[in-house]
Order: structure tokens, then C-alpha cells, then sequence
């Protein structure tokens, strides 16, 4: 009997050393690539899947209408209204996107060994693009069929610079020019970033200005008047930056349009490549998410990443899949709105008044180091969503985020965006709650960028100077 035990005993310490020294191929790997020729070719449109959840996607409404025909292109406008499930990709993007795509999916096992947590923790990493975020998936999409719509430049706005700098990087490939008004912030917290778009041959400015800051005299707007009369030394938001570069695209000193790096339906789509390939690589290990963190400004690196997973929750196959939009606690639309109802995507209102989670349209928000999580809105399907309950929100506080993105850094080794740090922070607390309880659950991360010119805020950080800024 006693004998029999220490075989046993022997056994067990054989099979466990076995599986350390020798695991089973999917246990071993660390990065899930997919082939070139996987790439998805078409997008995934979830317009043609909402109504499952109960409630249909309210119609944009407003004076705001009359402009945006005004602003976009006949091909965008076409996809923003359709409700065909599958968009096809033209070729000649196709080869765009292969230039970083498809991207790695990571398993991310140095952090599980951190943080002690019995769950398996995977991202799909967008950082590998050239402009370093999973900006460009939309920002050439949109630069293409502006350029193919016969337009010779886009306008936009940027919070912390990632879209400028991805519609600028778009716009060169395609062609076209590209003007950027940046909130004026960030502008200065991050010379990184102008110099970037400036590179890809895109004018900046700091929004809002006035000459002789307002180097560009074709890019001089009313609105910039108007909020600088407010407080000339006001730090800009994207509501008063967007209202600009819609302005901008009005006036059309040259043939240009308006271009939105998130929140429109349109955006969202194009973004699902991300989630689209995740889908397909998480299938080659055997493996689907239990629950799903995405950071959310205006909701299209979330999104696009669950999408298509939200598609299987829709459709009844996944109905326990837990899907989590991550936003930072000074600016929060989705966990403490001021309203939900019709808001304008702007401060003027160019816009359209649309359906969304709101903290007004003339909120300014907190200077916090995720630029791009400052926004006042948020993308109407993603509000559907967490409004008919399949979707949650939860938020964080800027100190936290940092200690997330120092965690990450010192494990992975990734210096991950300030924006990034927020699903960071909930993955963790979410691993480590599995730590306590023992469950094996699969977490899945949409990384969406790099941090290598965002480090101004690791530095205040790591020096103990951060502002809290709840
Ligand atoms: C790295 C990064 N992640 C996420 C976001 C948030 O935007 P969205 O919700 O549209 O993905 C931004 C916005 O600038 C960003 O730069």
C-alpha cells in the first residue's frame, strides 16, 4: 500500500516535470500567427445582427444632417448606412493591410506567472502597425475611398495624436493631404506625435488657436475664435477640435472631406479585421474568450476586436461571453453618463445629433495622459449594446493604469499606450480575482498601441508625481 503511494507520488512528479519541460505544442506557444493569405477580405458589419439584442440602432437626427453629405464621400456615407453583414475589402487596400496585417495574437504567460492567476491571458496586438496603434485599419480604408470618390485630402481632429498620426500615415500611402487639428494639450505634452504626422506629410495644429499659433492661414476657423474667447488658454477638447476640422472640410479651401478616427458606424466596421482575425487564430489553438477587455474613446479598437465574437453572443452560441468596454474614471460616458439620449459629436453642432452615452458635448475632461479616452461620447452600437445589457463598462483611475502598464512592461516587456494601460488594468484585476477563486478563464486583451511617445506619463509615474484625477 505504502509502496503503492510512493509509485504514485514518483509518477506524478514525472508527468508534471514532463509537461513543464516538454508541454503539448498549443501550451508552448506564445505568439498565434495567421498567414498572409488568412487575412480576412471582408469586414463584419453588425448592423445587420443588433436587433438581437432587443433594440434597434436609434437614426441619427438634427440640422446636422444637412452637413454630411457635405463632408464624406459617397462610398463612406453608403457604408455607414448599410446593413449588409459582410463589406467586401477592394484589393488595392488589401495590400495596404499587408504591409503590418495580420497582427500577432500573444499569450501572454511571464504576466499569468505574475500574477499567480490560474486564467490564460491572450492579446491581439495592434502596436505592430507603422503609426504603432489600430488606428490605420479605418484611417486607410477612409483615405482610400475618399481618394477614389475623386477628393484630394482629408481633415481631422487628434486627441493624443494616434488617429492624426494614423489618418496622416493613411493619406500618404493613398495620395492625398491630410490637416490635423490637435487638442491643444496634448499638442504640447506630446511633440512626438506632430513631428510623426508631420513625417507623413500632414499640416498640425493645435486646437484651439490662433495665429501666430495657428501657422497654417487656410486653417483658421471661427470655432477657434470662439473657444479661445471662452479662455485663451483653453486646453482643447476633441468636441471643440472636431467642430474645427469639420469646419475646415466645410470651408474646402481644396477638395477635401471630414474624417472620424472612431464612433461612426463606418469606423467601427473597418476595425473589425482586428477581431476577425483574432476569431481565426484563436481557432487554430483551440481556445475562445470568456471574457473580453477593450478600451473605449469613442469605441472602435473595442469594438472592432469584439464584434465578432458579439456576433456568436447574438446569435445565441456564446451566451455567457462577458465583453468589457474600458474607460478612464475622469471621463465616464459608459459608467456615469450625464445622459443617454441624442448629443452632438461636436461642441458647435456641425454634427448630426446622435443617439449615445453622453457627459454633454461641452464637457472639457480632465487633462489626463489617455488623450484618447477623453471624449464625450460614445460610438452609438457599442451604447445599444451596453444599454439592452450584453455588453459591461467599468472604469479607472489614471494611477492605476500606470501601475497596469509598469506590470505589463516589467512581465512582457510591452511599453503599451496610456489609452492601452485601462483593458490592461482590467485584465489584471480580473486575473487576479480568478487567482483567488481557482478559475480557468481565458481573457482575451484588445491592445490597441504602443507607448513609445506617450512616456511622459510613466515618468510622472514612476517619479511618484502623477495627479490622481478622478
Ligand atoms: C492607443 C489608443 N487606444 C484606444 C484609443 C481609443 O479610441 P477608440 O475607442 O476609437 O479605439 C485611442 C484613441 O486615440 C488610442 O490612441
Amino acid at each position: 500500500m505504502e509502496l503503492g503511494r510512493k509509485v504514485e507520488r514518483v509518477q506524478k512528479v514525472f508527468k508534471e516535470a514532463k509537461k513543464k519541460f516538454n508541454p503539448p505544442r498549443e501550451e508552448r506557444m506564445i505568439k498565434v500567427e495567421l498567414p498572409e493569405d488568412e487575412i480576412p477580405t471582408s469586414w463584419y458589419n453588425i448592423q445587420a445582427d443588433l436587433h438581437k439584442c432587443g433594440m434597434k440602432l436609434p437614426f441619427p437626427t438634427g440640422p446636422g444632417m444637412a452637413n454630411l453629405p457635405l463632408i464624406f464621400p459617397p462610398s463612406l456615407l453608403s457604408q455607414e448606412l448599410t446593413k449588409d453583414r459582410w463589406v467586401k475589402i477592394p484589393e488595392e487596400l488589401m495590400e495596404i493591410y499587408r504591409i503590418w496585417r495580420p497582427t500577432p495574437l500573444y499569450r501572454c504567460k511571464r504576466l499569468e506567472e505574475y500574477l499567480k492567476t490560474p486564467a490564460r491571458i491572450y492579446c491581439k496586438s495592434e502596436y505592430v502597425s507603422p503609426p504603432g496603434s489600430h488606428k490605420p485599419n479605418t484611417a486607410v480604408a477612409q483615405a482610400y475611398f475618399n481618394m477614389k470618390d475623386g477628393f484630394e485630402g482629408v481633415t481631422t481632429e487628434t486627441g493624443a495624436g494616434q488617429w492624426g498620426s494614423g489618418l496622416c500615415f493613411g493619406a500618404a500611402l493613398v495620395g492625398i493631404k491630410c490637416d490635423v487639428f490637435m487638442v491643444r494639450v496634448s499638442y504640447y505634452q506630446k511633440p512626438g506625435r506632430r513631428v510623426m504626422m508631420e513625417s507623413w506629410g500632414g499640416r498640425v495644429v493645435p486646437s484651439p488657436s490662433a495665429p501666430p499659433e495657428r501657422i497654417y492661414e487656410d486653417m483658421v476657423t471661427e470655432t477657434a475664435k470662439k473657444a479661445l474667447a471662452e479662455d485663451p488658454n483653453h486646453p482643447g477638447s476633441l468636441g471643440w477640435a472636431i467642430s474645427e476640422a469639420i469646419e475646415h472640410a466645410l470651408k474646402k479651401p481644396y477638395p477635401l472631406n471630414y474624417s472620424l478616427g472612431s464612433v461612426l458606424n463606418h469606423v467601427l466596421m473597418h476595425q473589425t479585421i482586428v477581431g476577425l482575425e483574432a476569431y481565426k487564430q484563436y481557432e487554430l489553438i483551440d481556445e475562445y474568450p470568456d471574457i473580453i477587455f477593450g478600451c473605449t474613446g469613442g469605441g472602435s479598437n473595442h469594438c472592432g476586436q469584439a464584434f465578432p465574437f458579439i456576433k456568436d453572443k447574438l446569435d445565441g452560441k456564446k451566451p455567457d461571453l462577458r465583453i468589457v468596454a474600458c474607460e478612464a474614471l475622469s471621463c465616464p460616458r459608459l459608467t456615469r453618463p450625464k445622459y443617454i439620449g441624442y448629443d452632438t459629436g461636436d461642441t458647435i453642432g456641425y454634427t448630426p445629433h446622435i443617439w449615445m452615452h453622453s457627459l454633454g458635448c461641452d464637457f472639457v475632461p480632465a487633462k489626463i495622459h489617455a488623450g484618447g479616452l477623453r471624449y464625450h461620447g460614445m460610438a452609438p452600437l457599442l451604447c445599444v449594446l451596453i444599454y439592452s445589457g450584453y455588453h459591461e463598462a467599468q472604469a479607472f483611475p489614471q494611477t492605476e493604469i500606470f501601475e497596469a502598464g509598469r506590470i505589463l512592461s516589467m512581465t512582457e516587456g510591452f511599453l503599451t499606450a496610456p489609452e492601452t494601460c485601462h483593458c490592461w488594468t482590467g485584465a489584471i484585476r480580473e486575473a487576479r480575482r480568478c487567482a483567488e477563486t481557482g478559475e480557468e478563464k481565458v481573457i482575451h486583451v484588445a491592445d490597441s498601441g504602443h507607448g513609445w511617445v506617450d512616456v511622459r506619463g510613466y515618468d510622472e509615474y514612476l517619479k511618484g508625481k502623477l495627479e490622481v484625477l478622478l
